[in-house]
């Protein structure tokens, strides 16, 4: 019996959304009909094929598979961007933004509902993307409007009228930016203002649900860089990838010929039991490795010591000032096959005084019994 999809024809599955009350179902390797695709979803199998020199990236509907000269510039391109992402600049591009972030972290109120998204993430991670592209915060702001178009599209990649908005949307952006290497252009400006606070919005949720883990983090800063990892694993954005077979090969037992296409599940292998202990528990104390958000393998996601410093930067001074938060409202969710995450996290705010009050409420009720 194989996990059920949100429609038959996209590869999008119940289990895999954040908020979904049966966890994400991992399934031994097997060939899908209605996506003509095989579909993989052990951490293993995923592994394998992220490592694979016989599978290539490709799109969801694509046809093409990638040429020698492809490969090279794909490895020029790599190099370049990794070289621009030293742990130099990343530490100068994180000294002009905490400022900012101070700021605004300052102006959430205490104890009175505020969208952490539209008032935190949001502001922050656009003032991010003005400083690593180069360009004036006021642009940005301009900017972020036409950008919307590109993030929709890549959120459900299977919507045509989204994609032709993408499209001229991506004409617009490109010639406004002009410094460092083409991935952190146009569509590093896209990934950082509008994919890294969905990225945030999940990882968000995730801690909301799980008080405890905020309150920890709250007493103990240094470990959100572990809980941000965590949440890669546990609350992770992409919620498939897709390959096509160079040549035929065996993967996770299955007898894969030249030209067919993959879909890797990676929701699902980073909650997969073989891999990691007690998989859909939240848990930012967490050592093992290996979750599969970012990709894994030659084509892992070039941007991820960006994205992981902004995580960092951005989630330490909300849980550093504030013990708790609490979830306001429903949560709605944006996004499709691509992408998944809130819409809005109207949320109360506390501080540690008001954790204070509860551990003594605790105390005196514990006593009286
Ligand atoms: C903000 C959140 C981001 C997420 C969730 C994300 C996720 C991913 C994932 C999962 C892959 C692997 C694709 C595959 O295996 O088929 C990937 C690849 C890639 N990412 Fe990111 N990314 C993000 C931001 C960025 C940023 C800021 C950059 C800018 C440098 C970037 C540049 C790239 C590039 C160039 C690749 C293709 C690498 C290759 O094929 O060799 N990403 N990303």
């Amino acid at each position: 019996m194989h996990a059920r999809r949100e429609e038959a024809s996209r590869p999008a599955w119940d289990s895999d959304q954040l908020d979904s009350p049966i966890p994400p179902e991992v399934e031994a390797a097997y060939f899908d009909e209605a996506l003509d695709s095989w579909v993989l979803s052990r951490h293993e199998d995923v592994l394998a094929a992220f490592r694979s020199s016989t599978l290539a990236p490709t799109g969801p509907r694509s046809e093409k598979t990638s040429t020698p000269e492809d490969e090279g510039a794909l490895l020029k391109m790599r190099e370049e961007t990794l070289d621009a992402l030293s742990p130099t600049q990343l530490r100068a591009w994180r000294e002009r933004l905490m400022p900012f972030v101070h700021t605004l972290v300052q102006d959430l109120p205490e104890g009175q509902g505020v969208d952490l998204l539209a008032e935190y993430a949001r502001p922050a991670c656009l003032a991010l993307a003005a400083i690593v592209t180069g360009i004036e915060l006021g642009e940005a702001e301009r900017l972020q409007d036409v950008a919307q178009a590109v993030s929709a599209a890549a959120a459900e990649p299977y919507d045509p009228i989204l994609r032709s908005e993408a499209k001229l949307a991506n004409a617009q952006l490109r010639p406004c930016f002009h410094a460092g290497p083409e991935t952190l252009r146009d569509s590093g400006f896209v990934a950082l203002s509008h994919t890294m606070p969905r990225l945030l919005g999940n990882a968000w949720y995730a801690l909301l649900q799980h008080p405890q883990e905020w309150s920890l983090l709250h007493l103990q800063p240094d470990l959100v860089e572990q809980a941000i990892e965590e949440s890669l694993r546990y609350a992770g954005l992409t919620r498939v990838l897709f390959r096509r077979a160079t040549e035929d090969i065996d993967l996770g037992g299955c007898p894969v010929r030249r030209g067919d296409r993959i879909v890797l599940r990676i929701i699902a292998a980073n909650r997969d039991p073989e891999r990691f202990a007690h998989p859909n528990l939240f848990d930012s104390s967490r050592r093992e490795a290996g979750q599969l958000a970012l990709g894994a393998g030659p084509h892992s996601c070039v941007g991820a010591s960006l994205i992981r410093m902004a995580a960092i930067a951005i989630t330490r001074p909300l849980v550093e000032r504030f013990a708790m938060g609490t979830v306001m409202e429903a949560v709605s969710w944006h996004g499709g096959s691509g992408f998944r995450s809130p819409v809005s996290l109207r949320v109360l705010l506390q501080g540690s005084s008001h954790q204070e009050q509860r551990a003594f409420e605790g105390v005196v009720t514990t006593i009286r019994e």
